[in-house]
This record gives structure tokens, C-alpha cells and sequence, in this order.
């Protein structure tokens, strides 16, 4: 089941996507017509196919979608992305890590150069597996950049449908890795609503410096408009990172932390100088300095995420 909204009344329309899953290519456009005002307008099967893949939790596609966000900058969104991506894969899972990002940082750190990304697999330039760039064993890049700011503009003139924009695309894929990480731009834009309608798991960073749990009371009031038309998308994972164990007060902040979201709040990443060196070698931390404290938390995480205390020894 999916649902369309009319452009011209707004009145929303369930459609049966069974009737015609198997006989309509992908690509092709329907035409619709509005039960309430008459108005017919087209709409494009691939946006049909993306909601009702979602709405059944994905049964095609094994994959768990889990996408890094907060608005509020610098907290370690693309740090935690490229690190927990590249546990999962050295974990054993395969992984897809997905850069939305205009600073194009994931690709970075990685020591990748990729010709094509995401924008290239948004607009259809290019075929889906030209636009995936393979980053180690295990672990593959569909990277970001600033070609990224056209395609928003792309996004936001779209007249409906618009928050599908990235679930569309990314359906072919997804099937084919057990993890897709998805690392988000700070602040708030379209193509951020497009991740939230696509995860299915949002993991939050909170750096335990100076004001984190307005930041984070911000955000999840924004989870929870988006939660009101995608119910399939939920919080599983508070973060706190640049945790400085010579201080006290970051560890008062992430006491809080703990009583204020139980059930959510992971252990915390602590403060590493290897961390911020680390990209400037395109290597991520297990291979940079595998023995620090930060590979160490990082490796915590991939033991919580994959429910596996043997994952990672
Ligand atoms: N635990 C840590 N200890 C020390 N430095 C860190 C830690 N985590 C991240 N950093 C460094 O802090 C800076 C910001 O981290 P990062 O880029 O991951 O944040 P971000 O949330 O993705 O930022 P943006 O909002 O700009 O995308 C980077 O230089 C990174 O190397
Ligand atoms: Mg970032």
C-alpha cells in the first residue's frame, strides 16, 4: 500500500500497489486522476515502490537503515559514520556507507576520490552501481559532495512526492548490503527529510561539551513531526562523544544524558587526538591506531549495534 496526495486539492489517496507491482517497469509514470477535485496528475511508479518497500519494513531488502544526525555541527556525525561503517565491515557485515553531505568529508577519510556519488545516482546520470565506489573489504562508498546543492534545489522544486526523493533511488540497492550508514549535513534541509523517510534508525552524536541537550531536545522535536508521516522511523541510539575523562563536567553531562534517555544512550566515544589525525591519512581509526581509546569505543558500538559482544574482539 502506498499513498498519493493530490497537488491541486490535497486530499490523500491509498493506492494498491500489488495491482501492478509486477507488470509495470520502474521509470514509468502513471497517470492519476483525484477521486475529490478530478485533477490528474502524473506519478512516477518508482515513488509507489519506494513507500510500499518501507511500509513493509523492507522485505526485499535485508538491509538496516541507520542514518547519523543532529543538526547542531561538528559533534562527530561523519567521524562516528566512517567508523561504525567501517567495524560493520570489518565485522564481517557488508556495509554501505552513504555520504548526503556537501562537505563530501566521508570520502575524505576514507582516502577515496570517488568520479560520481550520489548526486549522479539522485538525478540518474548514471546507473546505480557506477555511482558505488568500492572503499575496503566489506564496505562500499556512495559519496557525497558539493554537487549536492544543486540537486536539493532539484528536490525542493518538486511539487509533491518530494521527501521520496532519495528512498526512490536507493530501492535497487538496498538489497544488496546488511547495513546502510547514512551520514547527514548539520542543520536542517530537505535532503535531510528525504534520510528521515528513507532510515528506518536514527543514531544521534551528542558532544558532551557546552549546551548538548538543547541541541538534542531540538532535534527530537523534529523527529517527531517527521514521525507523524513515517512512523517506521525511530530513535535507537544516543552517542556521546568527546567524552574528556580529566574534567568533570562532561561526565555530569553524560550522567544526565543516561537518566534523561535510558534505554537509548550508548557508551561514550572519549576524547582522541587520533581521531582528528586519522583522515588527513585517508584511514579510519582501526587502521590508524588501533590500539587507542577511540578504536576501542568505536569497537563498543559495533558490539552494541550488531546485539554481538563477540563482534570485534
Ligand atoms: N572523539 C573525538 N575526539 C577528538 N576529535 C574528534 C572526536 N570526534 C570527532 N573529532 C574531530 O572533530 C571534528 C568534527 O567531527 P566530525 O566532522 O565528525 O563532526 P560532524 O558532526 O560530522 O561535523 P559537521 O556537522 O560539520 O558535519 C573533526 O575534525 C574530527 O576529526
Ligand atoms: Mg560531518
Amino acid at each position: 500500500m502506498a499513498v498519493i496526495v493530490c497537488p491541486k486539492c490535497a486530499k490523500k489517496h491509498k493506492v494498491n500497489v500489488e495491482a501492478f507491482k509486477e507488470n509495470t517497469p520502474s521509470g514509468k509514470t502513471l497517470a492519476a486522476r483525484c477521486k475529490s477535485c478530478g485533477n490528474r496528475f502524473p506519478v512516477r511508479i518508482d515513488y509507489l515502490l519506494a513507500q510500499d518497500n518501507i511500509k513493509q519494513g523492507g522485505k526485499q531488502s535485508r538491509a538496516r537503515k541507520i542514518c547519523i544526525t543532529l543538526s547542531k555541527g561538528g559533534v562527530g556525525k561523519t567521524t562516528t559514520s566512517v567508523n561504525l561503517a567501517a567495524g560493520l565491515a570489518l565485522a564481517g557485515h557488508k556495509v554501505l556507507l552513504v555520504d548526503t553531505d556537501t562537505q563530501g568529508q566521508s570520502s575524505y577519510i576514507l582516502g577515496k576520490k570517488p568520479k560520481a556519488g550520489l548526486t549522479e545516482l539522485l538525478t540518474k546520470e548514471l546507473a546505480p552501481e557506477e555511482t558505488i565506489v568500492r572503499a575496503r573489504k566489506n564496505l562500499w562508498l556512495l559519496g557525497g559532495g558539493k554537487s549536492l546543492a544543486g540537486v536539493k534545489r532539484i528536490i525542493d522544486r518538486k511539487s509533491f512526492g518530494a521527501e521520496w526523493t532519495l528512498s526512490e533511488v536507493m530501492t535497487e540497492l538496498d538489497h544488496k548490503y546488511d547495513f546502510i550508514l547514512i551520514d547527514t549535513s548539520p542543520g536542517w534541509d530537505q535532503l535531510i527529510v528525504n534520510v528521515l523517510f528513507y532510515a528506518t534508525e536514527v543514531l544521534v552524536p551528542v558532544a558532551l561539551e557546552a549546551m548538548p541537550l538543547h541541541g538534542l531536545s531540538e532535534f527530537m522535536k523534529s523527529l517527531g513531526s517527521i514521525q507523524k508521516y513515517r512512523k517506521e522511523i525511530e530513535l535507537k541510539y544516543i552517542v556521546p562523544t568527546f567524552l574528556d575523562t580529566r574534567v568533570k563536567g562532561p561526565q555530569t553531562i553524560f550522567s544526565e544524558l543516561k537518566r534523561l534517555y535510558p534505554n537509548f544512550v550508548c557508551e561514550p566515544i572519549r576524547y582522541s587526538e587520533s581521531l582528528s589525525e586519522a583522515p588527513s591519512y585517508g584511514k579510519t581509526i582501526f587502521e590508524y591506531a588501533p590500539g587507542c581509546t577511540a578504536s576501542a569505543d568505536y569497537r563498543s558500538l559495533v558490539k552494541r549495534v550488531t546485539q554481538d559482544e563477540k563482534a570485534l574482539p
